[in-house]
C-alpha cells in the first residue's frame, strides 16, 4: 500500500482534541483516509460531515474495537477521559491494534509519564509501557496541560479578583489544545520519522498560577490576585463549589505536582513538531474574554 492509502484511525474523535485533530489531519490526507471513532452513534455527525468515515466502538468493548480497526495503519489513542478506569481501557485498544495489524500507534500521555509527580501519570505510564510491550511501533505524545484548563478561572477572577490554587510557584508550560492537536495529526502522517519516539509536549512559555492572575487582571482592567492554598484546603474549595470529591482530589493533587516541576518543560518540542510557535497563555485569555 502507498503511504498516500494508509486510513488513519482516531480515536475519542469527538472529544474536545479528537476533533481537532481530525480537523488537522484531513488538510494533510484526503478524508476518505481518516476514520474517526466514536462510543456513540450520534457523537459521529459532525465528523462525519469533513468526510472521514464514522466508526462506532468503545474501550470497554474489545469486540466493538476489533471491528473498527479493520483495515486501520496508524492509530491515535487519544487517553480515555475515565480516570481510574483507563489502564485496561487503553489496553483493550492496545489487544485489538495488535490483531489488526496496526503499524504505528500514538499515544495521548502526559509530560514525562515515567517520572512525573502528579498522581495522573500513573495511568499513562502504565499505558506507555503496555503499548511498547505490544511490539507496535509508537510515539508517546507526552502532552502537559491544556491552556483551556485555566479557562474556568476566568469568572472567578472577574468575580472575587482571585485565582485560587495549590501550585505554589510552579512554572506550567501549557499549550492550547489545538497546538497538540496539530503535533497529533504531523506525528501520524510522518509516522517514519517518529518510530518509537517519547515526544515531551509543552508550551514555549511557562508560567505561574500568579502570572496567570496578573494576566487574567490585566485583560479585564482589574487587579486579580493568586490565592495559593494548601492541598487539603484547596480540595475542600473545590468540594464546596460542586465538584466530585475524587476530581476535586484529583485537581488539588496535580497542582502540587505542578509546583514540583511536573507541569514545566523548555525543550520546546512541540513548536519544533508543528512548525511555529505555540500559542499563548494571554493569546488563549483574550479569546475567551471575547477581546
Ligand atoms: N493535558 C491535559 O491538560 C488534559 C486535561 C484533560 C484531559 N486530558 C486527557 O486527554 C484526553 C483528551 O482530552 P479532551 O479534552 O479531548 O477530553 P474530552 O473532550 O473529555 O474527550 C474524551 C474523549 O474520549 C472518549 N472516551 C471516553 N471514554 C471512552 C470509552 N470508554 N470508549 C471510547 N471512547 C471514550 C470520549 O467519548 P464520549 O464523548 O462518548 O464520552 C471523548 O470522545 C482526555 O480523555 C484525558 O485523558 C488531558
Amino acid at each position: 500500500m502507498s503511504q498516500d492509502a494508509k486510513k488513519y484511525l482516531i480515536t475519542g474523535a469527538n472529544g474536545q482534541l479528537g476533533q481537532l485533530v481530525v480537523q488537522s489531519l484531513v488538510k494533510k490526507v484526503p478524508a476518505s483516509q481518516v476514520i474517526a471513532l466514536v462510543r456513540k452513534p450520534e457523537a459521529g455527525a459532525e465528523l462525519a460531515a469533513l468526510g472521514v468515515e464514522v466508526r462506532i466502538g468503545s474501550y470497554d468493548d474489545p469486540t466493538s474495537l476489533d471491528a473498527a480497526f479493520a483495515g486501520v495503519d496508524k492509530l491515535l489513542l487519544i487517553s480515555s477521559s475515565e480516570i481510574g478506569k483507563r489502564l485496561p481501557q487503553h489496553e483493550n485498544v492496545i489487544a485489538a491494534a495488535k490483531k489488526a495489524g496496526v503499524a504505528f500507534i500514538a499515544y495521548t500521555s502526559i509530560l514525562r509519564a515515567d517520572s512525573s509527580p502528579l498522581g495522573l501519570a500513573v495511568e499513562h505510564a502504565a499505558t506507555e509501557k503496555s503499548i511498547a510491550a505490544s511490539g507496535i511501533p509508537y510515539a508517546f505524545l507526552r502532552n502537559s496541560w491544556y491552556l483551556e484548563n485555566y479557562l474556568g478561572s476566568i469568572g472567578p477572577a472577574l468575580e472575587h479578583g482571585a485565582v485560587a490554587g495549590a501550585a505554589g510557584e510552579g512554572r506550567i508550560s501549557a499549550a492550547s489544545r489545538a497546538d497538540y492537536a496539530e503535533a497529533a495529526a504531523v506525528v501520524l502522517v510522518n509516522s517514519d520519522q517518529y518510530i518509537n519516539a517519547v515526544l515531551e509536549l509543552a508550551g514555549d512559555e511557562a508560567f505561574t498560577l500568579g502570572s496567570l492572575a496578573a494576566t487574567i487582571g490585566d485583560l479585564a482592567g482589574k487587579p486579580v490576585v493568586y490565592a495559593y492554598m494548601p492541598e487539603e484546603a484547596y480540595k475542600a474549595m473545590l468540594v464546596q463549589v460542586g465538584l466530585p470529591e475524587a476530581f476535586a482530589g484529583l485537581l488539588a493533587d496535580s497542582d502540587v505536582g505542578a509546583s514540583k516541576g511536573g507541569l514545566f518543560d523548555e525543550g520546546k518540542a512541540l513548536s519544533r513538531i508543528i512548525g511555529r510557535p505555540t500559542t499563548s497563555l494571554k493569546t488563549v485569555l483574550a479569546a475567551a474574554l471575547g477581546q
